[in-house]
């Protein structure tokens, strides 16, 4: 579990809707202290707007600070000013849809291969070498993945990246171990968000999810599940524990083909 008045820093909000946005309240709720990176100031302009359901209170409680992980200079900055901190949470990815993800998988924009895996997995990297020297007390992080075993349509580059972010993942905990930082990734179902609204096909892909996962999933309320999740591999709950890819799917990344009529909750 989070520890009482430590500091976290949640990077990738965009939105209400955002994972991030789910996971750091659920980190203030057990008694964090939270810090949200946006990518810049419209990106933060762009939240207030979009958040009109939050009250102002809410809304003033939020600190923001800005942060494009594509800059090394922007994550060093970030890190000098917040720390010491006791977790990162890493809640950010990029592919373009137009050429990395969609029908066909073959495309001749190798530049946006290169970008989109700069922002989805390198970055960790990134995160880590800045972050690593402002957790004295040791501490966490945790970025977040999609299922790795099996290739979807549409998903294309995109599944490409989460694969070498996995291995990211075990790379950074062999590399931090002895600093007593730890390194783990949750895979979570599909989900509504922003980013994914830009998959093709999700439609599709959440519709496969109804029909083949175990546990009834909901693209909106399991938000909850994959926040505590990551919530867990932050805290002192999960000491031992790095290097892995927690797997909050509803189960469906271990069902072969549909659930048969009888074992569907709902018929
Ligand atoms: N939504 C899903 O179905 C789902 C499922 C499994 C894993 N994930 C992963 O969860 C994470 C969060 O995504 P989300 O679904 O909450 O969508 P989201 O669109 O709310 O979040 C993605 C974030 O990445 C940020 N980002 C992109 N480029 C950046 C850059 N250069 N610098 C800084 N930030 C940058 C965006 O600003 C945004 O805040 C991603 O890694 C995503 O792949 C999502």
């Amino acid at each position: 579990m989070i520890e009482q008045g430590k500091r976290y820093v949640v990077m990738g909000l965009l939105d209400a809707d955002s994972l991030a946005y789910t996971i750091g309240s659920t980190i203030r709720e057990l008694g964090g202290d939270v810090i949200f990176t946006v990518q810049n100031e419209v990106f933060k302009r762009r939240f207030l707007d979009s958040s009109k359901g939050l009250s102002a209170e809410e809304q003033a409680k939020l600190e923001f600070r800005f942060c494009d992980i594509t800059k090394d200079e922007e994550v060093k900055a970030l890190f000098d000013d917040v720390g010491p901190v006791a977790g990162v949470v890493h809640s950010i990815a990029f592919a373009n849809p137009r050429t990395c993800l969609g029908d066909e998988f073959h495309t001749d924009a190798v530049e946006d291969i290169k970008l989109s895996h700069h922002i989805s997995c390198v970055s960790l990297a990134t995160v880590a070498r800045y972050a690593v020297p402002v957790m004295p007390d040791g501490g966490a992080l945790v970025s977040l993945s999609f299922d790795t075993q099996h290739v979807y349509p549409h998903y294309n580059w995109m599944g490409v990246q989460k694969a070498a972010l996995e291995a990211l993942v075990r790379a950074l905990a062999r590399r931090h171990g002895r600093d007593g930082v730890r390194c783990n990734a949750v895979s979570a179902g599909p989900l509504s968000t922003k980013a994914s609204s830009k998959i093709p096909g999700f439609g599709q892909l959440t519709k496969w999810w109804h029909e083949s996962s175990p546990l009834p999933w909901d693209t909106r309320e399991d938000k909850q599940a994959v926040a505590d999740a990551v919530v867990f591999l932050l805290g002192p709950r999960s000491a031992k524990i790095t290097g892995q890819v927690l797997v909050v799917d509803g189960g469906a990344g271990i069902a072969g083909g549909s659930l048969l009529d009888f074992e569907r909750r709902d018929g």
